[in-house]
Parts: structure tokens; sequence; C-alpha cells
């Protein structure tokens, strides 16, 4: 792991107002020390909490975290039923922490192939903290990126159908308000544990989002991580398919 300790001064930074997390590692992380792999996302649930307030703290609005794709149902039902029991075993935990931080939670996913229980707890969660504004924390749960394009796709061909919107009338900004949330874009996309990959996560959000690896594995991402991360950020120039002509050389 590079150890390298930083001191930033965030009063001086522009920190990013989106940020979406792909909790990976927690598997791994746990294995290396001879645990189970519930085990590691017991930590994973710990230390995401931990990055949750560090991050507001600093006053990134929006965080969005990869916490269960579409795809993780073809892990063992064994590990299945421990993240969904994390969520359901949790709840009073969540809600102490959203209450406490004033945090708005929401959900982004289908609901399809979810228990009752699952669901029940999701609803929960998004109506007790529904009147939270500064704050977002946007839960990707049976979440894929591709599924949500299809789902906001049937849902604006429901309302062409029944002439609640104008096909002409369609544009970027109309189709991302279909989308599972109305969310700004994100403008940084942090995956641990040094696979480079967006596995489906949040496609049409990530257009323009800066993208940054670290090598730890998520229960080791602690606050001096998120430090390095941000300053990686600062150093990017997001040009969002224009010219920098300040710094334009030829
Ligand atoms: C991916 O890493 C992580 C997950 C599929 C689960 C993440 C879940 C949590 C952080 C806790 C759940 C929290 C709630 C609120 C439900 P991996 O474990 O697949 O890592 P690996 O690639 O090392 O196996």
């Amino acid at each position: 792991m590079d150890r390298e300790v930083i001191k930033l001064d965030y009063s001086k930074m522009k920190v990013p107002n989106h940020l979406a997390i792909i909790v990976d590692g927690n598997g791994r992380w746990a294995t290396k020390q001879g645990l189970s792999r519930s085990d590691g996302h017991k930590e994973g649930f710990v230390n995401l909490m931990r990055v949750l307030k560090y991050a507001y703290s600093k006053d990134i609005k929006y965080v969005s975290a990869y916490l269960f794709s579409t795809e993780n149902f073809k892990r063992s039902k064994v590990e299945v039923d421990f993240i969904m029991g994390l969520l359901t075993g949790k709840l009073d935990d969540i809600l102490n922490f959203c209450h406490s931080e004033k945090i708005k939670a929401i959900f982004s996913g289908r609901r399809k192939n979810l228990s009752n229980k699952v669901i029940s707890v999701i609803e929960k969660i998004e109506d007790e903290t529904k009147d939270y504004e500064n704050r977002v924390f946007n839960i990707c749960f049976n979440y894929g990126g591709r599924a949500e394009i299809v789902d906001a796709t049937r849902k604006i061909t429901l309302d062409i159908d029944n002439g609640k919107l104008d096909i002409n009338s369609l544009n970027e900004e109309i189709f991302s308000k279909y989308l599972y949330q109305d969310l700004p874009p994100v403008d940084l996309m942090i995956r641990t544990s040094g696979e480079q990959r967006l596995s489906n996560f949040m496609l049409w959000q990530c257009s323009y989002a800066e993208f940054y690896f670290p090598k730890v594995y998520f229960p080791d991402f602690n606050e001096n991580e998120f430090d390095k991360a941000i300053l990686e950020y600062t150093k990017r120039d997001r040009r969002f398919g224009g010219i920098d002509y300040e710094n334009k050389s030829n």
C-alpha cells in the first residue's frame, strides 16, 4: 500500500459536487487476512459510513455508492443473503447515521428480485430521510447502468403513448429525469481495489466524470486515501469536450 500521508486545505479546494464510489475489494481484503467474505462486507459497511461522514464534512453534496449490482445475484446464496441482511439488519444504524448527519438517502436500482423485507427497508429509509436537502446519499442497490437506461426508455415510451410527453421535446435533460434518480452528473468516480472498470455503474451520469483507481481494497480506503483522490481530482483538466484556451499550446 502507498502510505504517503498528505495534508489538504479543503477551504481552498474545489471538491466534486457528485462523488461516485464503486465499493470493491471487500472480499479480497477479508481473504487476505483469513476472514470470511462476509466479514469483508461487514468491514466495508463500517468503512462506508466513515467515508460518507468525511466526504460530507468536506462539502461534497452528492455521494453515490455501488453496493449491489444486478449481476451480483450470480454470487453464492450465502453471500447474496449476507449483503441483503446487512441492509435490513443495519436499518437502525443507517437511519441513526442519516439523521445525525442530516443525509437524504435514496435508492437507485430495480425493485424486482428484491424481497418484500428489503423493499420495505428501502422505502422506510427513503421516507424517513426525505426532508434533508443538503446532503444526498444515492445507494445503488440491485443496480445496473444499462438496466437504468432501458427502464428510463420504457417510462418515456409509456409517457409518449399516453400523451404526457411529446417525442420532439425529448432531449438529454428530459431523458435524465426518467432515470432512477434525478441527480447531477458525476464529477469523480472512484473504484477501489485497483480494478480499472466501470462495471455497468452510472453509465449515463459518468459521461464526463474523472476516474480514479486507488490500489487499496475498500475497507482500507481511509481519510488519507480519500484526500489523495481529491487532490488528484483537483489536478485534472476538465474540458467537457471543449478546449482549454488558457492552456492551449497549438
Ligand atoms: C464488491 O467488492 C462489494 C460488494 C458487492 C458489496 C458491497 C457491500 C457493502 C459495502 C456493504 C453493504 C452495505 C449495505 C448498506 C447493504 P467484493 O466484495 O466483490 O470484492 P472482491 O472483488 O475482493 O471479491
